[in-house]
């Protein structure tokens, strides 16, 4: 990350700059861990305002020591102060200002080596090395939508997921230290806002660059049965079979199930369903194949960057959204499918539905329904008319409408 240099003099400017730069961070870095070296009793936090530095927060230890410190804190901060105009006059020559295109948007003022645009959900510790805090890297992700009511449910799921698993519960109900009753409540986090819907929180909390470390990401309802799953097992298969885009067979005894995502007995996986009832004129488009449901899905790392981008912020229940999945993944009817092995039970507890509010004389989850069914409409307008403004506007007219 070099500042450019040009010209001889501003060379030599640089040079003593420089200098001057790597001395005072070292003051600064010593007088700090001078600070931390001696046992904590009791932490002051001390903020100093610069210029260059919009502010440093140290909280360093206080004790019998600590003057001494606090001491070689500031000094290297006068020293940082007095000497402080040569960088600036650098900074205001064109030479030493950086500007990267290439870094992510807003970032260009930045030195690339610094730009972390990607970030995880690992829980750290406060002390001790940053490389040391983690012992595990869980690789996979699983989220529930969850109210309290369930817990004994999700108790029993979380089980089937392994130490390789960060578990996000996102809570509509707003109780979540009732949660601390279960051990691994502990290491799970907990994310609290009132009557949203699992969509609504995953387009806010699982932007694809915060879960960018995961390599599959699962995000699930509440109301699943897993006796009959195990998590790496399902990955594993999943991963043989090169599926993006996945979600466990549903018990066929359980309520109400697509045809495509039915459990068969006798395979591993599947892709696609026969047509019973004349709803597939297409063998190779949902809801016969390259279709999953929005109940219990299972994302790779780039199918999730894709469907993320997808989901509407306004279109909260995510109905419909199955039948779009197919755009993220090419070809959509081979990287969708159906893990037959692991498979699940869908207990149908409408319990989400029930957070709805009595409206004209309807129960609450009659509006909750109804709502439903009307985005399902909004979001295929809305995916039909982008489509064919898109293809408009590359002059493609001959394409009238989306094929649907
Ligand atoms: C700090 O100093 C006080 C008095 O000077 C002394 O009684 C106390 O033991 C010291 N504490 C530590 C942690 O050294
Ligand atoms: C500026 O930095 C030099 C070392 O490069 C140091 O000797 C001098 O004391 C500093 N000036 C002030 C005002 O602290
Ligand atoms: C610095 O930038 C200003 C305005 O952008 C420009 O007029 C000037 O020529 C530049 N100087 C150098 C040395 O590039
Ligand atoms: C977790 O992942 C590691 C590395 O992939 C694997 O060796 C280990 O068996 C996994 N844990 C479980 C419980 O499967
Ligand atoms: C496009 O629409 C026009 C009339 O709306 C129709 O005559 C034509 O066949 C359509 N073309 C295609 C490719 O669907």
């Amino acid at each position: 990350m070099g500042v450019p240099i040009r010209s001889g003099s501003s060379k030599k400017h640089n040079n003593e700059a420089m200098k001057l730069i790597i001395a005072t961070f070292f003051g600064v870095a010593f007088g700090f861990l001078l600070g931390v070296s001696f046992p904590t009793l009791a932490l002051t936090k001390m903020s100093l305002p610069s210029s260059l530095f919009p502010s440093i927060d140290l909280t360093y230890v206080d004790d019998n020591y600590s003057k001494g410190a606090t001491k070689s804190i500031w000094d290297a901060w006068a020293s940082f102060n007095g000497n402080r105009s040569m960088p600036n006059k650098l900074q205001k020559s064109n030479d030493t200002k950086i500007w990267v295109p290439s870094n992510p948007r807003g970032a260009e003022r930045l030195p690339p080596r610094i730009v972390e645009s990607e970030s995880d959900l690992y829980l750290r510790r406060l002390w001790g090395m940053p490389h040391q805090d983690l012992i595990v890297k869980p690789k996979y992700l699983i989220t529930f939508t969850v109210g309290y009511d369930q817990h004994n449910n999700i108790n029993a799921a979380i089980e089937k997921f392994s130490e390789n698993f960060t578990i996000v519960l996102f809570h509509y109900d707003g109780k979540t230290s009732e949660w601390d009753q279960f051990e691994w409540s502990k290491r799970a986090i907990h994310i609290s806002a009132r009557k949203q819907t699992k969509w609504w929180y995953a387009k806010r909390f699982l932007h694809p660059d915060i879960v960018a470390t995961y390599d599959y990401i699962f995000i699930w309802d509440e109301d699943l049965g897993l006796d009959h799953f195990n998590a790496e097992e399902y990955i594993k298969i999943v991963k043989k079979h090169g599926l993006e885009i996945s979600q466990p067979g549903v018990d066929p005894s359980s309520s109400y199930t697509w045809q495509m995502t039915k459990k068969k007995d006798d395979s591993e996986i599947h892709k696609d369903a026969t047509d019973t009832n004349g709803w597939c004129p297409d063998p190779r488009m949902p809801p016969c194949a390259a279709f999953v449901e929005i109940m219990a899905p299972v994302f790779s790392r780039e199918a999730w960057r894709c469907v993320w981008h997808m989901i509407q912020n306004d279109l909260v229940h995510g109905w419909g959204l199955d039948f779009a999945l197919r755009n993220c993944v090419e070809p959509s009817y081979d990287k969708i499918g159906v893990v037959d092995s692991q498979w699940i039970f869908h207990q149908s507890v409408p319990s989400l539905g029930n957070q709805g509010e009595a409206e004209g004389g309807k129960a609450p989850w009659e509006g909750v329904r109804e709502r439903c069914k009307k985005e399902w409409t909004m979001f295929q307008e809305r995916m039909a008319s982008a489509e064919r403004d898109y293809f408009q506007t590359r002059g493609d007219i001959s394409l009238n409408s989306t094929t649907r």
